[in-house]
């Protein structure tokens, strides 16, 4: 009698760290929605009238314009990097993304963002990219505290059939779509990005509410899809942009409009179930856009400079924006430097789940600041540190530090500059479009006026000083391959005019603290070998975890084949010659 008392106290307790007194939950509800690949200027909170964005801008207007959010440069680092709290180098994860064929992902020895929510009660679920690892099955997001994903395990797929096709390798086509651990073909011929929106809206209609929700919504979107056809939007949202002359660019524009839909039919999808009012919702992009080069989509950082995979702002400076009741101040732009490092501590802290006190975070908690539009902080950010490819980025407040760069420099240029002949039409009635928005018709807050949507519009784009032609002069080049360089973001956000020659004792400064930051990393947990037995071949058609995989003519087996081959060979020719 007494244990089983106690085990119904007990019981209590835990259940009611999540629950008020009428069932509801009282923790809110974590909704992330992540964006693959967008540009920073092709959102139109940050000025661009070429596509607009109505639903993502009004969930920006209702909260906090994130105006200095950085993020890792590549996929792989920057989702290891949201759901462990820490940078890249401190797991393993500097250091390019994990290809399909490649045996690897994020430690199992790192424990993540959903197992800490689950653990005091949320409902976790992944829709989507997952892009951590796959080779074995433990690595996988079900195994790794969501408790269901619905989606896909490497960087892209197939917008309508949701294959995954390596071109510059021979292994078979594979569908990569799964609902939890088991193949899902239902969805061929569905528009990605439609059928993810669908699948959040069925989780949060059949959400028991008396859990609290953390539900990480990551898109395709704005990804390119196979190499073979990369450019995949519906037609009636590419048809909106007959003002873009730029086909690839028009049909990046469909892309980006599916998504602004998908984020108005999830905010109502929230709303119709009454989880709005208490829910925290994060938007961003996990990088900046790649304009050209490798899955290239023709997606704008402009005025930065760099683009993705690049030491420069163009890739580590995402658009983002939180929205939540639960902030105290909101309909503000922040200026406070925030990194995806943070999130974990900040969303923890402002849902009060506990996080064990030796995770050694990187991140801090930066939820007291957020809601009250706090002093911003100074920061120190280690952007990048990638010793493999050789190039390194960091921040110290407003100075920037650069050392090498990707590509051999090919893209560390200004690129993606719009032309305004080709704005949108309806870009002169704009603020009417984001008031008649979705999302702004089930966050509407009456105090979001037509003159503070336009005056915020204005404080979160960047402009930079136009082009003076002292940026030229030898002294302020800047030439990362040949010697490190720094900028100073505050006067020159667009980072043109290097200090380095001017201010050696600052430059000398800064190296010492990448050097300290170099001193912590772990070597890069990369591994840059094929793997034959992940061909799609060996499992039914699918991209599957493979590391039990036997091959069909494998091991010690393939390696004698030759030699036996050969006296085989011989002996038969020998049989052959004797028979005649
Ligand atoms: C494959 O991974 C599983 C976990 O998913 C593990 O239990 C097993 O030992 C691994 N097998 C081999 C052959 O590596
Ligand atoms: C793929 O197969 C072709 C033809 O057999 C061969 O020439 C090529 O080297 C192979 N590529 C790879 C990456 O194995
Ligand atoms: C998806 O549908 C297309 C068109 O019906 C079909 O050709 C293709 O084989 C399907 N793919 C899979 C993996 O079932
Ligand atoms: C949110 O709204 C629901 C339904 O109107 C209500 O039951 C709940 O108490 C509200 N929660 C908060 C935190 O206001
Ligand atoms: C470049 O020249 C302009 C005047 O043309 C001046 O205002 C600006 O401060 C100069 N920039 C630097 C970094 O020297
Ligand atoms: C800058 O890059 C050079 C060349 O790769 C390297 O030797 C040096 O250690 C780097 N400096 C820092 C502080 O990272």
């Amino acid at each position: 009698m007494r244990t089983v008392e106690a085990l119904l106290l007990s019981l209590t307790l835990c259940l009611g760290g999540g629950q008020a007194d009428n069932g509801a939950s009282t923790k809110p509800n974590i909704i992330i929605i992540l964006i693959d690949d967008m540009g920073i200027n092709d959102v139109s909170f940050h000025g661009s009238n070429q596509i607009l964005t109505p639903n993502i801008d009004a969930l920006a207007y209702n909260g906090v314009i994130l105006n200095r959010h950085y993020v890792p440069n590549l996929c792989t680092p920057s989702r290891a990097t949201l759901l462990t709290g820490k940078y890249p180098i401190h797991t393993g994860m500097q250091h390019f993304v994990i290809i399909n064929d490649e045996p690897w992902g994020l430690p199992l020895s790192e424990r993540l963002m959903p197992e800490f929510f689950r653990d005091a009660g949320y409902s976790t679920q992944l829709i989507g990219k997952w892009h951590l690892g796959f080779w074995r099955k433990d690595m996988t997001p079900t195994l790794r505290g969501f408790d269901h994903h619905f989606g896909y395990y490497n960087g892209y797929i197939d917008y309508y059939d949701h294959s995954n096709h390596m071109l510059n390798r021979n292994f078979s086509k594979g569908v990569d779509f799964r609902r939890d651990l088991d193949p899902w073909p239902a969805a061929n011929g569905s528009y990605a990005t439609d059928v993810f929106t669908a699948e959040a809206k069925r989780v949060i209609q059949d959400h028991d509410t008396s859990r609290p929700l953390f539900m990480v919504l990551s898109h395709l979107a704005v990804h390119t899809g196979n190499e073979d056809n990369p450019m995949q939007a519906p037609e009636e949202e590419v048809a909106k942009f007959g003002h873009i002359q730029n086909q690839k660019r028009r049909t990046y524009a469909g892309m980006v409009s599916s998504l602004d839909k998908s984020v108005g039919e999830t905010m109502q999808a929230l709303a119709d179930r009454n989880m709005l009012n208490n829910s925290i919702i994060l938007l961003y992009s996990d990088n900046g856009a790649p304009t050209v080069g490798i899955h290239s989509n023709a997606g704008s950082n402009y005025p930065f400079r760099g683009q993705k995979e690049s030491p420069w702002e163009g890739g580590i400076r995402s658009a983002g924006a939180l929205w939540s009741p639960l902030l105290k101040e909101r309909s503000y732009v922040s200026n406070q430097v925030i990194h995806a490092i943070d999130w974990l501590p900040t969303l923890a802290a402002a849902a009060e789940v506990p996080l064990p006190p030796n995770l050694k975070l990187d991140g801090v908690n930066l939820w007291p600041s957020l809601s009250t539009n706090g002093e911003p902080q100074p920061r120190r950010l280690l952007h990048v540190m990638d010793d493999v490819f050789g190039y390194s980025s960091y921040m110290r407040d407003n100075l920037k530090y650069v050392n090498g760069s990707s590509f051999q420099g090919q893209y560390d240029s200004w690129l993606g500059d719009l032309d305004e002949s080709e704005d949108d039409p309806f870009s002169s009635f704009y603020v009417q479009h984001v008031l008649s928005s979705k999302v702004h018709e089930v966050l509407g807050s009456a105090a979001l006026t037509n003159e503070r949507i336009t005056e915020l519009r204005a404080e979160a784009t960047q402009r930079c000083p136009p082009n003076q032609q002292n940026y030229t002069e030898p002294i302020y080049v800047c030439e990362p391959l040949k010697a490190p360089c720094f900028f100073n973001l505050d006067k020159d956000p667009c980072e043109r005019y290097n200090l380095a020659n001017i201010y050696p004792l600052q430059l000398q400064l800064l190296e010492q603290e990448v050097e300290q930051f170099r001193q912590s990393a772990l070597p890069s947990a990369r591994v840059p070998r094929s793997d034959e037995r992940c061909d799609p071949v060996l499992h039914g058609g699918y991209w599957q975890w493979w590391n039990a995989t036997i091959l069909p003519n494998s091991g010690v087996a393939k390696q004698t084949l030759p030699l036996w081959s050969f006296v085989y060979s011989i002996l038969a020719l020998s049989l052959i010659y004797v028979q005649f």
